[in-house]
C-alpha cells in the first residue's frame, strides 16, 4: 500500500497549517482530530491504533441502494446545487460525456455555485456531515452526495473552485468504490488534492507530508478517466470563478438505452407516467416555485419548470390546520385540488408533496385504485411539518403523516362529492344528483346546465376561476394524537450491480410541451358523450334491476309449478297404483 494510502500520520504532520489530510471517507469531516491511519487490520492491532470503528467499503454500496429510483438519485445532485442559489449559482448543467480511457459514459454534472474550500470538500465527501443549517435548505442530512453518486456510478470524482476572501482553490476528491474492492480495501480511503492560486500559478496546498500528496495524485490518476495532473487541472477551465463538477462513471451498456417504441407510446401520456422514465419531465415538477435566476441544463437545453397547480381544471384550495406539537409554530397547509386537465379522459389521480421547495412524492395515491371516486382528482401541497426519509422519496411515517394521509383522502372524497359532474361523472349528492337528472331530461340531450358551466369554465382556462378557499381543521380523523465560487462533480467506472437505469437523457424522451393536451373543444365533446354514456348507463341498470326482479318472480313461479307438477305426478302414480289393486268388473 502506498504510503500517501496509509495516510495515517499525514493530518499530523502537516507542517504547521491545519491538518485536512483526511482520506479516510468515514472521517473526512475530523478536522480535529489526528488522522486515523488505514493499515491493514492486523498493523493497527499491533500498534495500538484501535480508537475507531472502521466503515468497510461494502457500507458505501448500503448506502448507495437506499436511493432505488436512479432519478431520486439525480435529483440529490440538482438539490445540492439548489441549495447553492443563496451562494450564487445560476445554473445546474447535466451531461453525458465519454470517459477516453475505456469509452465508457460518464455523467457530469456542474454548477456555478458557491463551491466547496478545501474543508467544505472533506465534508461533501463524510457520511453524515452537512454544512447547511438554514431551514430553508433541501439539504439536511449530509447523506445525499455520497448516496446518490455510488447510486448512478461506482465511481464519482469531483473537481470544485472555491473564493474564500482572498483565497481561491481548487480541490479534487475520488470516491471510488472500483478502487477500494479493487485494492480489497477494508476501510473507506478517498484520495483528495488541493490547490491554490498565487500570483495567477496553480499551486499544490500540502497539508500532509509531499510523499501524501503524489501518492494521492497517483491513486487519482490511477482510478479516474483522467491520465495526468494537466488533464485533471483543465477540468476546472470551464469553472470559471467558482462552483463545482462532479462526473459520475456510468454502466456504458445500461447508458445508451435510448428510447423503446414502448416508450415512447408513452411519452405522449401524461406527466406523471412520463416523470419516470423522462429526467426532463421529472426535473420539470421537482421544485415547487419557478426559480427567478437559475436554471437545471439538460443536455445543453434547459429544464421548462412546470406547476402542477397551474395544470388544473375547476381548481379549489382548501386549507388545511395539522396538529403539530404545542411548542412548534402553528402551520396551516394549503393544498391546491383540482381535476388534471385531461379528465375524465385520462384518469391520473393523486397528490404531489413537496418538501421545502422539493418534490418528495409525485402523484401520490392516497386513495385505492380501482374505485371511480377521487378519478383525475390532483393535488399539490408543500408539507413542511413533516421530515423526509433519508433517501427524499417518501416522508417519515410519522402519526402526523398518517393524520395528512387520513385528511388529503377526505379532501380528495369532499371535492369529488362536490365536482365529480363537472367532468361528467353521476353527482355523488342525491340532491345534486336529481337536479342533474332533471336537467338532463329537459334539455332532452347531454347539454344540462351543469355541464354548460363545466363547458364555459374549460374554454376560459378553467383554472383560477374555480379558486374556493375552504378551511379543514384537522380533527382526530382516525384517533391518531399528533405530535464567487462553485463545483463540478463527475461520476464514471462501472456502474453497481442492478444500479443503472436508463437515464433518459435523450431529447425526444425527456420533453415536455403541449402536444400531449387534447384541444378543449374536443375535451367537451368527449365529456358530452360521457354524461350521455353515464345517463344511459344508469337507465340500463335501472332495466337491469326489473329484469332481474322479472327473472326472480319467474323462477319462484316455476319453481311452485315445479312442486305442483311432482303433487300431481304423486297423485296420478298413487291412484294408479289403487287401481291395478282393484278385482277387475266382469
Ligand atoms: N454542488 C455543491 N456545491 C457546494 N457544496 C456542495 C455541493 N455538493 C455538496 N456540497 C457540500 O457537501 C455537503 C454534503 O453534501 P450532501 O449532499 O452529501 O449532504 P447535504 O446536502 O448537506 O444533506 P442531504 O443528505 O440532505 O442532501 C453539503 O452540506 C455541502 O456543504
Ligand atoms: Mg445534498
Amino acid at each position: 500500500m502506498p504510503a500517501a494510502m496509509a495516510g495515517g500520520t499525514g493530518g499530523a504532520g502537516g507542517g504547521g497549517g491545519r491538518a485536512l489530510d483526511c482520506r479516510s471517507f468515514w472521517k473526512a469531516g475530523a478536522f480535529e482530530s489526528a488522522s486515523a491511519p488505514s493499515r491493514e487490520f492486523h498493523d493497527a492491532l499491533v500498534a495500538g491504533d484501535f480508537d475507531r470503528a472502521r466503515v468497510h467499503p461494502k457500507f458505501l454500496h448500503t448506502n448507495a441502494t437506499s436511493h432505488k429510483w436512479a432519478f431520486g438519485a439525480i435529483a440529490e445532485l440538482l438539490d445540492n446545487a439548489v441549495d447553492e442559489i443563496c451562494n450564487g449559482a445560476t445554473f445546474i448543467k447535466v451531461d453525458k460525456s465519454v470517459n477516453l480511457k475505456d469509452n465508457s459514459t460518464m455523467l457530469v454534472f456542474q454548477d456555478d455555485g458557491g463551491g466547496m474550500d478545501p474543508e467544505g470538500v472533506r465534508r461533501c465527501m463524510s457520511l453524515g456531515f452537512s454544512t447547511k443549517k438554514s431551514k430553508k435548505t433541501i439539504g439536511q442530512y449530509g447523506n445525499g452526495f455520497k448516496t446518490s453518486t455510488m447510486r448512478l456510478g461506482a465511481d464519482a470524482i469531483v473537481f470544485t473552485r472555491a473564493n474564500r476572501g482572498s483565497n481561491v482553490t481548487l480541490s479534487i476528491g475520488l470516491l471510488s468504490y472500483t478502487f477500494l474492492r479493487r485494492t480489497m480495501k477494508d476501510d473507506i480511503v478517498v484520495p483528495m488534492l488541493d490547490f491554490k492560486i498565487q500570483d495567477g500559478h496553480i499551486v499544490p496546498l500540502v497539508y500532509g507530508s509531499q510523499g501524501d500528496w503524489d501518492s494521492s495524485l497517483k491513486i487519482i490518476l490511477e482510478w479516474s478517466p483522467f491520465s495526468s495532473k494537466e488533464e485533471l487541472l483543465q477540468q476546472f477551465k470551464d469553472i470559471v470563478s467558482h462552483g463545482t463538477k462532479d462526473i459520475l462513471l456510468r454502466d456504458q451498456d445500461k447508458a445508451s438505452g435510448g428510447v423503446t417504441k414502448a416508450q415512447k407510446e408513452i411519452v405522449q401520456q401524461h406527466i406523471s407516467h412520463r416523470l419516470r422514465f423522462s429526467l426532463r419531465a421529472y426535473t420539470s415538477i421537482l421544485y415547487l416555485k419557478k426559480f427567478e435566476n437559475f436554471q437545471i441544463i439538460l443536455r445543453g437545453k434547459p429544464v421548462e419548470q412546470i406547476r402542477i397547480a397551474d395544470e388544473l381544471k375547476f381548481k379549489k384550495l382548501v386549507t388545511y390546520k395539522p396538529q403539530v406539537a404545542h411548542d412548534s409554530q402553528v402551520v396551516s397547509v394549503k393544498v391546491d385540488v383540482g381535476f388534471a386537465k385531461e379528465a375524465p379522459v385520462l384518469g391520473i389521480f393523486g397528490m404531489n408533496v413537496y418538501h421545502k421547495n422539493r418534490l418528495i412524492m409525485p402523484f401520490w395515491k392516497v386513495l385505492q385504485e380501482g374505485s371511480s371516486r377521487g378519478r383525475s382528482v390532483v393535488g399539490v401541497l408543500e408539507a413542511n411539518f413533516i421530515e423526509p426519509a433519508h433517501d427524499k422519496q417518501d416522508f417519515e411515517r410519522t402519526p402526523l403523516f398518517i393524520r395528512l394521509e387520513a385528511k388529503l383522502r377526505q379532501i380528495i372524497l369532499d371535492y369529488w362529492k362536490e365536482k365529480c359532474h363537472l367532468i361528467g361523472y353521476q353527482p355523488v349528492d342525491p340532491q345534486l344528483r336529481s337536479q342533474y337528472k332533471a336537467a338532463l331530461k329537459d334539455s332532452g340531450n347531454p347539454g344540462p346546465k351543469s355541464q354548460q358551466k363545466a363547458s364555459t369554465s374549460r374554454r376560459t382556462g378553467g383554472h383560477t376561476s374555480n379558486l374556493l378557499p375552504e378551511t379543514y381543521d384537522d380533527t382526530e380523523v382516525i384517533g391518531l394524537t399528533a405530535n464567487g465560487s462553485g463545483s463540478r462533480v463527475r461520476s464514471f467506472g462501472q456502474a453497481q450491480e442492478n444500479s443503472m437505469e436508463p437515464v433518459g437523457l435523450d431529447e425526444n424522451s425527456v420533453d415536455i410541451g403541449s402536444e400531449g393536451a387534447l384541444d378543449p373543444y374536443i375535451m367537451e365533446k368527449l365529456s358530452e358523450e360521457n354524461i350521455g354514456l353515464f345517463t344511459r348507463r344508469e337507465e340500463l341498470r335501472q332495466r337491469d334491476t326489473q329484469l332481474r326482479q322479472t327473472v326472480g318472480e319467474l323462477e319462484q313461479q316455476l319453481a311452485e309449478t315445479k312442486k305442483k307438477c311432482a303433487q300431481l305426478a304423486d297423485d296420478l302414480r298413487i291412484r294408479k297404483s289403487q287401481q291395478q289393486q282393484q278385482p277387475p268388473y266382469i
